[in-house]
């Protein structure tokens, strides 16, 4: 609490409304007073709105700051591995070796799912989309795991989070496998978390798979970028939910879905489909003037954020990674030269630059991710596996303090009470 307040004043009224101070970022003005005063506040898209206190991440979108429980995502990305941001984000502090080797071990041991799950992907057509398999799968996880529903519970909290968190690579790799017609593959105890993901991902029982320790460290970073971001509509679908006091799994399924839109996480998707539309360099300029163009609906995809007025801290290193991965592997994308030029390009025109329009975390992951070998359909799941850990975090937050159920009000414009009128009298 700071002790200041802000005055508003409606007719005759004043109403004194409580200011907030946070250990950084924008003081926040506590307006439920309003309630009271038989008004609600009005702010759709929540634009200006904190919807909750939180101590996980910290974003300064002016700056292109990230950082995820005090540490800088440049730092966390090029110094840590994804298990240990996943430690991070969910317990508040870096681990000693003792407790990242437990944590690890209690991934290790999650890793497998229950045998009947396969079944699920049998209902799916194998061309389904891999996000609409992930939703439902995960959806179902709670059908499996009664011993550990009570959210109430610290325990049965713990571990769920360490049961999706360890289960996600599985899923995800069974998505890929189903879509190729490929039997799915089974974790290994004795590989760490990326490269039992990309074993699973791309072994088969014909041969042998040993993971390219390049692609490994690029997988393990791709999953840092992505492990949490403040309150992004994907995290406040599971904020949302888990106020409803539904299951973990449940929350964490709302959150894929609502992940899946190309305005949020499906945008990376969106960025290689609109890069092979482009197809070249020579075309760049021509698409540039479609965006600008009011009367098209086209998006620069991979562009623009709600909270970032400069660069995603996030795009710059996976700028850097893209460099390092394609070199390392001896690939020449023409892909990245067009992102490049697309890049270039737009940052000295007026129209993205009076917009504060700079790369997200969207516009090369991509590429690296084609260079891996994840198809396409598949970059939103890749995406969803990275961020389990900052939704379980917030979820987490969330219900080990006191919260309400999520429940906004609207400004209503449809029509005022109206008696029924019989058919015969329309
Ligand atoms: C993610 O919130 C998070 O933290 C999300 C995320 C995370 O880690 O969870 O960071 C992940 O979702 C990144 C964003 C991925 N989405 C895309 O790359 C899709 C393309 N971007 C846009 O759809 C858009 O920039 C949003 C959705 C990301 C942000 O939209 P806002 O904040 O609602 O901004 P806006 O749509 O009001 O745009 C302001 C202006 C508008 O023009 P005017 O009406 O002022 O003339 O900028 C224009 C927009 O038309 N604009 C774009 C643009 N993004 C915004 N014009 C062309 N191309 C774009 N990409």
């Amino acid at each position: 609490m700071s002790g200041k307040k802000a005055q508003l004043t409606i007719g005759d009224q004043n109403i004194d409304l409580p200011i907030y101070s946070g250990s950084v970022g924008p003081d926040v003005i506590d307006v439920k007073e309003v309630l009271a005063r038989g008004y609600f506040t009005y702010d759709p898209g929540f634009m200006a709105t904190a919807a909750c206190e939180s101590k996980i991440t910290f974003i300064d979108g002016d700056q292109g700051i990230l950082l995820h429980r005090g540490y800088p995502i440049e730092q966390l990305a090029t110094q840590s591995t994804y298990e240990e941001v996943c430690y991070l984000l969910l317990n508040g502090e870096l681990p000693d070796k003792a407790q990242m080797e437990n944590f690890s071990s209690s991934i290790r041991h999650h890793t497998m799912v229950n045998e009947q799950l396969q079944f699920f992907y049998r209902g799916f057509r194998r061309d389904a989309h891999p996000m609409a398999v992930m939703c439902g799968v995960v959806g179902a996880l709670s059908a499996f795991y009664h011993d550990s529903l009570d959210i109430r519970n610290p325990e049965h909290r713990r571990v769920s989070a360490i049961r999706l968190i360890a289960k996600m690579p599985t899923i995800a790799a069974m998505c890929y496998k189903y879509s190729v017609g490929q039997p799915f593959v089974y974790p290994r105890d004795e590989l760490d978390y990326s490269s039992n993901f990309l074993r699973m991902m791309f072994a088969t029982p014909c041969a042998d798979y040993e993971v390219n320790p390049v692609l490994a460290k690029a997988m393990d970073r791709i999953f840092i970028l992505h492990a949490d971001h403040e309150q992004n509509a994907s995290t406040s679908t599971v904020r949302m939910a888990g106020s409803t006091d539904a299951n973990p799994f449940a929350c964490i399924a709302a959150g894929i879905a609502a992940l899946w839109g190309p305005s949020h996480g499906g945008a990376n998707e969106a960025v290689l489909r609109m890069l092979a539309e482009i197809g070249s360099v020579d075309h760049v300029e021509s698409f540039v003037r479609r965006v600008k163009d009011k009367s098209d609906s086209t998006k620069l995809m991979g562009f623009g954020h709600r909270v970032y007025k400069n660069f995603d801290p996030r795009a710059k290193v996976m700028k850097q990674t893209c460099d390092e991965v394609l070199s390392a592997l001896g690939i020449d994308d023409p892909m990245l030269e067009l992102a490049m030029k697309l890049e270039e390009i737009a940052l000295k025109d007026d129209y993205f630059v009076s917009r504060k329009l700079y790369p997200n975390v969207d516009f090369y992951s991509g590429i690296i991710l084609k260079a891996i070998g994840i198809p396409l359909n598949l970059f939103t799941v890749i995406f969803a596996l990275g961020r389990t850990p900052g939704w379980i975090a917030h979820w987490q937050e969330m219900i080990s303090n006191p919260y309400k159920i999520a429940r906004p009000r609207q400004l209503y414009t449809g029509n005022t009470q109206r008696d029924y009128v019989a058919p015969s009298a329309r």
